[in-house]
């Protein structure tokens, strides 16, 4: 079974990020055969400054490592680096209804948000087509904002298989589910958008500052304090032991540690699970040839199928 994602490189990952998106997509690693890939392509719809996309990128990749992708089970690559997905996704367009293109959400959202509605951004689900379909992919984990564009990846493959039996496989989307639901400091959802959010690779000081100033209740020191609802509990939750989150939680019930305690004991776990990725995350800063070379290894892999798919294609479309 291939199973295939991408991540838009966007800035500096937070816990949310790492909970709702980095760690199950490490772990496709160890359920198929996986391929992963920064799509660069697609932040160009966003992002307009060729100095920061080329830090995102880097980011992107020397986190996933950092954190445990390994790339000796899954193709890790730039999707610019897949010479096929250009053609194929021009080829996609030529079927693809602008109805189709219309409906989708995450267009009108993006214009809602005040991001110019350019040609690019109307034909991200075409280009992420492309993506899906280049590899014969069977699986698509990705987030629900993103479901809509693989039920419309779906829809140009049977028009391809319709009209030009092209062979495509129809992708299966799985949704990843908000378990791990991670709040930020004031309790809403963790999204750079809110501005409440933890990084994942932040300096000591900061880092403390931040979980300090995570909002609490005013109950006092000594009474019983809500185990609902409590930020600082969800986050422990995300990060800590079982028997910690328990013993927190009973403390929480009995009284008498205050919250600033509490989220000196979050800080100091989030400070200890991610110390083997900072420390590993380091040696990735300092070796960009060795970064390099994966990404490159990777490509190769990915562009051997890539190259296969878009020659069928072109056969059946009579452009060879
Ligand atoms: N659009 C996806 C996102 O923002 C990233 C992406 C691009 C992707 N191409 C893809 C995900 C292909 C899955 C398959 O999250």
């Amino acid at each position: 079974m291939r199973i295939l994602s991408g991540v838009q490189p966007s800035g500096t990952l937070h816990l949310g990020n790492y909970f709702g998106m980095m760690k199950p997509a490490i772990e496709l690693q160890n359920q198929g055969e996986a391929f992963l890939f920064i799509a660069d392509y697609h932040a160009l719809t966003t992002v307009h400054d060729g100095a920061k996309l080329r830090e995102y990128v880097r980011n992107v990749a020397v986190d996933f490592l950092a954190c445990g992708l390994d790339p000796s089970k899954t193709a890790f690559f730039r999707q610019s680096d897949i010479t096929a997905i250009g053609e194929l996704s021009w080829i996609l367009s030529t079927v693809t209804p602008m109805g189709l293109l219309e409906r989708c959400h995450s267009f009108k959202d993006k214009i809602a948000r005040g991001i110019s509605p350019s040609h690019g951004l109307f034909a991200y689900p075409v280009l992420m087509a492309a993506d899906i379909l280049a590899y014969d992919s069977d699986l698509v984990p990705v987030g629900r904002d993103q479901k809509q564009h693989v039920e419309v990846t779906r829809d140009i493959a049977i028009k391809m298989n319709e009209i030009y039996n092209a062979g495509f496989k129809l992708p299966e989307p799985r949704i990843r589910q908000d378990t791990a639901l991670v709040p930020g400091l004031d309790g809403q959802k963790m999204s750079k958008s809110y501005g409440n959010t933890i990084e994942l690779f932040m300096d000591e000081k900061p880092l403390r500052k931040r979980v300090m100033g995570i909002v609490s209740d005013s109950t006092p020191v000594e009474s019983p304090k809500n185990t609902e609802n409590s930020t600082i509990l969800q986050l422990f939750r995300a990060v800590a032991s079982p028997e910690a989150v328990a013993q927190m939680e009973a403390e929480f019930r009995s009284g008498g540690v205050g919250y600033g305690d509490f989220k000196k004991r979050l800080f100091a776990t989030i400070w200890e699970t991610f110390e083997p990725m900072r420390s590993r995350r380091a040696e990735l800063l300092a070796a960009p040839d060795y970064v390099d070379s994966i990404l490159k290894s990777g490509a190769e892999k990915a562009n051997a199928v890539a190259n296969a798919v878009l020659h069928r294609v072109r056969t059946a479309v009579g452009l060879r």
